[in-house]
């Protein structure tokens, strides 16, 4: 039983060795192809193996077509977005994710950036507190859970929108439901996003929906470009000198938020979300675990294609 790891953004070493014992205990062998930077050295690991662990590594058609003995894929990680489901299924793998394993780590950055900005990027100036201030949570997922705590935590007043969860779910956790999300967009100066990149998700961040903000509004994506609208949100920020985005993900544009926005935007250099040794080990051997219990008693919890 080979399953290989195959992370353009490797795990920290602790996550590797805890993804290590997890595959050798139950007699597989565990193939290591970490920073591979091109395709071609991914479809060369893959032809041997029957699992693979990845994080937003691509599994397109091309990596199935290539993996003959393959039998799952395991995003380490909540989206999985970057597998091609249909492809997978016609080629009768399993794919998987571990949700929550990495979402705190998603929701603490969100309040580091959130923070950085708010405080003028450190710079010596007087910024403003976030005690007090409205915070929307875009999907109230594992991610959003964890922002809502975080932010209570800083005396926010707290509502999320998302249409997939009970009212009774985001009241219990002490958090104000809204139904419309028109109106969750009015009411919050801070907007904070966690929505999956789906067919009916990309590009609905938009010009409409951003623009009934109110004054001083600053948007938090930690979740995919995609969703957004890019191009909207650049002519939003020109008509509006107030408004503030912050992201996990340089949007395609970027080169035009350093050239017309300076001060009023943060792009990570990297997708930094889930960049903890906390979240690697506790995602990377999840996903180990269910690769193993997979291939050997065919568990198949937590699987997202048909
Ligand atoms: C996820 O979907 O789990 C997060 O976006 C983290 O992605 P990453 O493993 O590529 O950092």
């Amino acid at each position: 039983m080979k399953i290989l790891v195959a992370t353009d953004k490797p795990f920290a070493a602790v996550a590797v060795e805890g993804i290590r014992k997890e595959i050798e205990s139950c007699g597989g062998e565990l193939v290591l192809l970490e920073k591979y930077g091109e395709k071609a050295k991914l479809l060369e690991a893959v032809k041997e193996v029957e699992g693979i662990i990845v994080r937003s590594d691509i599994i397109d058609a091309e990596v199935f077509d290539a993996a003959k003995n393959l039998k799952i894929v395991v995003r380490a990680g909540a989206g999985y977005d970057n597998i091609d489901l249909a492809a997978a299924t016609a080629h009768n793998v399993c794919v998987m994710n571990t949700p929550g394993q990495n979402s705190n780590a998603v929701a603490e950055l969100v309040f580091g950036m959130t923070v950085m900005l708010v405080r003028n990027f450190f710079n010596g100036t007087s910024g403003s507190e976030l005690k007090g201030k409205k915070l929307g949570i875009h999907a109230f997922g594992q991610v959003g859970r964890n922002v809502a705590r975080i932010a209570q935590g800083f005396g926010m007043k707290v509502y999320a929108f998302d249409p997939y969860c009970p009212s009774k779910v985001i009241s219990e956790a002490g958090v104000n439901p809204i139904e419309d999300v028109n109106e969750m967009y009015k009411t919050c100066q801070f907007v904070s996003l966690h929505i999956p990149a789906t067919e009916e998700t990309k590009k609905s961040i938009n010009y409409a929906l951003l623009n009934q903000m109110p004054k001083g509004a600053v948007l938090i994506n930690t979740a995919r470009k995609e969703v957004i609208n890019e191009e909207e949100l650049v002519k939003l920020m020109e008509d509006r000198p107030d408004f503030k985005y912050i992201s996990d993900i340089a949007p395609a544009n970027a080169a035009l938020f350093a050239e017309k926005f300076p001060g009023r935007y943060f792009f990570t250099p990297k997708k930094m979300g889930a960049q903890t040794a906390e979240a690697n080990i506790n995602a990377g051997i999840a996903a180990a675990r269910q690769s193993v219990g997979f291939l050997t008693k065919g568990i198949d919890k937590f699987r997202v294609n048909k």
